[in-house]
């Protein structure tokens, strides 16, 4: 990387909350054959040669564990360029052409840098320590042009003394709080300085670009009974505002943000904690148009707070962003709600996979929270190819591990060490594996091995119990509703976690983490004896521990789904009473959640799985829709009946934790399964269920395209099944191989 030519670069006089703009002004004086930006920062940047915007990435460099690695971008910038070839349009569609780039272009180039705080130097929640934002290192950039001329020399560019910034147009940014522009402020060039900042920190961009993805223009402007002028997008989404309008120079415009309305129909901003989430814009005089560059915000209202005289919510619309990655999967049912809920959890996936996977967009946390992390990556690899984006996040979580093989809770890491971390933590193993079976790709388990084996290596160090994973943190069951009748836990962090057994919970997952490497170890030629061997005694200390105490649904669960049961149909048929008891009700939290449907499918029970999928009360996934969600809720009252909230505490309208459902429609309702590796051959085995007309899943592996139709007809059920590949297909339990082809069974 020619950046490391370069020097970090920084304002000499300025305060963690100064949004600097670099400029640097260069003259080609020979024609130019290619022209490449290196560029990073410890924030997120916009770069912008003559006026254009340089490349399409937004919120670059992204986030990584920057204490370890941090990614410089390399753009061409030829096209951009102003030398005797002339100015080369790039017009990049969507990115609109910026108009308070600094200098003339006449020969002369001039490349702006403007450095918001970003997830660098952030202010982080207030449960995991607030930063004092004083002692943010101050914005910082280093970067190189190389300049390859037609005559075959070069010129290297870095980042030095000869650039110049100055304070910009952004006075406030971050990505809680958003962005205030004043577009009146004068911009006053001095020098830089050297900053004396690590390169060893700099790696090539390894993930997908966060790209803007789709407009979403309002579909109704409204007045709510407070009187607030509110546009409604129709669709809570992960993003920012564009507006346009006339203005005199000094008049403001102010949005905020809102995933829901509350009960009377007024603006509801609660739910997003100490995160403001608003954006402050002076204007310049005259027509103008704007949109943030260094946040972004989830949301599905906005409200106007202040505007120009005379403005009109025509010319303002929503865009969207996300990581770029390529859509795999597609359901559609004979069901409008499931449908419906379909569609919230694919955007539950563009409004998470930022950069990074996070818990939800929109309150002071959008991190990578590793439970939910692997709790939805089944879903995420049904629905879209997320190799790149789990390539650079997996990376990170090596990085971020401790030397003693602890796995923080959140990739990029942030919180402080905790002993334990059960369900969470084990993220190390699940998503790679998952990974592994999706895409066949060995790499995802060799450039993990080691990580996980570190982890499984941990747990003895800090278990208090040999060969269980006992007496340690674990967020539990997080959110499950299993808390006796009557019964009030000494306090409400606890609540939170629900009544499954911490020792049992945390020790399934251990089990189910060896598991994983001893399978891992085999695929990569590795002597795991002595994890099988360990493998075995969990497993028994397990049963003899725990075996007569499966009292939560999710202890059931867990047994099941990491085969610890010594009679798992007796477990299953007990689980299938106990939701049946209770009023065909899920009690299962963030862990049990996403396994319940498939270990009842497995055992027979998938008439209760469909059950509790086509629920409408709560707690039941077509209970949101109900109440008219376009994204899946952290809670299943996050609005309840009566149309209060849950609270304002945990209060996330896009937390995709149980969007994970989806992995259970495409494997076991429309039958979808890989029978080797990458889906190199299938299984196709599907449920329907007469309560639903029709039900059809298409979904792209690496090998082709898999199609998976059924419907009730007037004789009985019709299937339709398409594969790329060998297959096994069983229908009605009768099951036969077939090669590569559509088939059709059935009237
Ligand atoms: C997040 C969860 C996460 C949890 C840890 C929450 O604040 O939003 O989804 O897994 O903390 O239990």
């Amino acid at each position: 990387m020619l950046i490391k030519n370069a020097s970090w670069i920084r304002m000499k006089e300025a305060g963690s909350s100064v949004v600097p703009v670099f400029r640097k002004t260069f003259s080609g004086e020979k024609p130019v054959r290619k022209a490449t930006l290196e560029v990073t920062c410890d924030g997120v940047y916009e770069a912008v040669l003559n006026g254009e915007r340089v490349g399409e990435f937004i919120l670059a460099p992204g986030w990584t564990e920057y204490s370890k690695r941090l990614q410089v971008q390399s753009y061409d910038i030829t096209g951009l360029l102003n030398n005797d070839t002339g100015l080369l349009n790039n017009d990049t569609g969507l990115l609109q052409k910026e108009n308070d780039a600094t200098g003339p272009v006449n020969k002369e180039n001039v490349l702006t840098v403007i450095v918001g705080n970003g997830w660098f130097r952030r202010t982080n929640a207030p449960w995991t320590g607030t930063k004092n934002p004083d002692e943010f290192l101050p914005a910082m950039v280093i970067a190189v042009i190389h300049l390859e001329y037609e005559d075959g020399s070069e010129e290297l560019l870095p980042t030095d003394e000869t650039w110049e910034v100055s304070e910009s147009t952004i006075t406030l940014s971050g990505i809680f709080p958003g962005e205030d522009v004043d577009m009146t402020r004068e911009l006053s060039f001095e020098p830089v300085v050297i900053a004396d900042y690590t390169k060893e920190i700099l790696i090539p961009q390894e993930g997908p670009e966060v790209r803007e993805q789709e407009r979403i223009f309002p579909r109704r402007s409204f007045r709510t009974p407070k009187n607030e002028w509110v546009l409604d997008f129709g669709q809570n989404l992960t993003g920012y505002m564009y507006f346009e309008t006339d203005a005199h120079a000094g008049e403001k415009l102010s949005f905020s943000t809102a995933e829901v309305l509350d009960k009377e129909g007024n603006f509801y901003t609660g739910n997003y904690r100490s995160a403001r989430s608003q954006m402050h814009y002076i204007c310049r005089e005259g027509h103008q148009s704007y949109k943030p560059k260094l946040t972004f915000f989830g949301f599905r209202y906005l409200r106007i707070d202040e505007a120009p005289q005379g403005f009109s919510a025509d010319h303002v619309y929503a865009i969207v962003l996300h990581s770029e990655m390529n859509r795999t999967g597609w359901l559609e049912s004979s069901n409008p709600m499931l449908n419906q809920l379909f569609s919230n959890t694919i955007w539950g996936q563009k409004g998470n996979y930022l950069d990074i996977p996070t818990d939800c967009p929109q309150r002071d946390e959008r991190y990578g929270w590793t439970g939910d992390g692997q709790i939805f990556c089944r879903a995420a690899t049904y629905q879209y190819d997320v190799r790149q984006f789990f390539k650079k996040w997996l990376a990170d979580m090596r990085a971020a591990q401790h030397d003693n093989g602890w796995v923080p809770e959140v990739i990029p890491s942030l919180t402080a060490y905790n002993p334990g971390g059960a369900g969470w933590s084990d993220a190390v193993t699940i998503i790679p594996w998952q990974l592994y079976e999706t895409y066949g790709d060995l790499t995802f388990l060799s450039e993990m091995y080691e990580a996980m084996k570190k982890w499984i290596a941990y747990i003895p160090t800090v278990s208090h119990t040999p060969d269980l994973f006992t007496g340690c943190w674990t967020y539990g069951d997080w959110l499950a509703l299993d808390w006796p009748e009557g019964y009030v836990p000494e306090n409400i962090e606890r609540a939170k976690r629900g009544y499954t057994d911490d020792d049992l919970m945390c020790s399934a997952f251990y089990a189910n983490s060896v598991n994983i490497v001893i399978r891992t170890g085999k695929m990569l030629g590795q002597d795991v004896t002595e994890y099988e061997a360990l493998y075995e005694r969990i497993k028994a200390a397990f049963r003899k521990t725990f075996g007569e105490k499966l009292n939560t649904q999710t202890e059931k669960v867990l047994a099941l789904s990491f085969d610890l049961a010594e009679d798992p149909q007796a477990v299953a048929d007990a689980l299938a009473e106990q939701i049946r008891a209770c009023g065909m009700k899920l009690q299962t939290g963030l862990v049990g959640t996403p396994r319940l449907l498939h270990e009842l499918s497995r055992y027979g029970y998938t008439d209760i799985a469909w059950s509790l999928l086509l629920r409408t009360e709560y707690p039941g996934w077509l209970y949101s829709v109900s109440k008219g969600a376009t994204t899946v809720w952290e809670h299943w009252d996050g609005i309840k009946p009566d149309g209060t909230f849950w609270d304002d505490d945990m209060n996330s309208y896009n937390h995709y934790a149980y969007a994970s459902v989806a992995d259970w429609v495409f494997a076991v309702a429309a039958g979808i399964k890989p029978a080797a590796p990458g889906f190199a051959r299938v299984r196709i085995e599907p449920h329907p269920d007469p309560r639903l007309n029709s039900l059809s899943a298409v979904f792209d592996t690496v090998h082709g395209r898999i199609r998976s139709f059924w419907k009730y007809t007037e004789d009985g059920i019709r299937y339709e099944i398409d594969t790329p590949v060998e297959t096994e297909i069983v229908i009605g339990g009768v099951s036969r191989i077939v090669g590569k082809g559509k088939y059709l069974f059935g009237e």
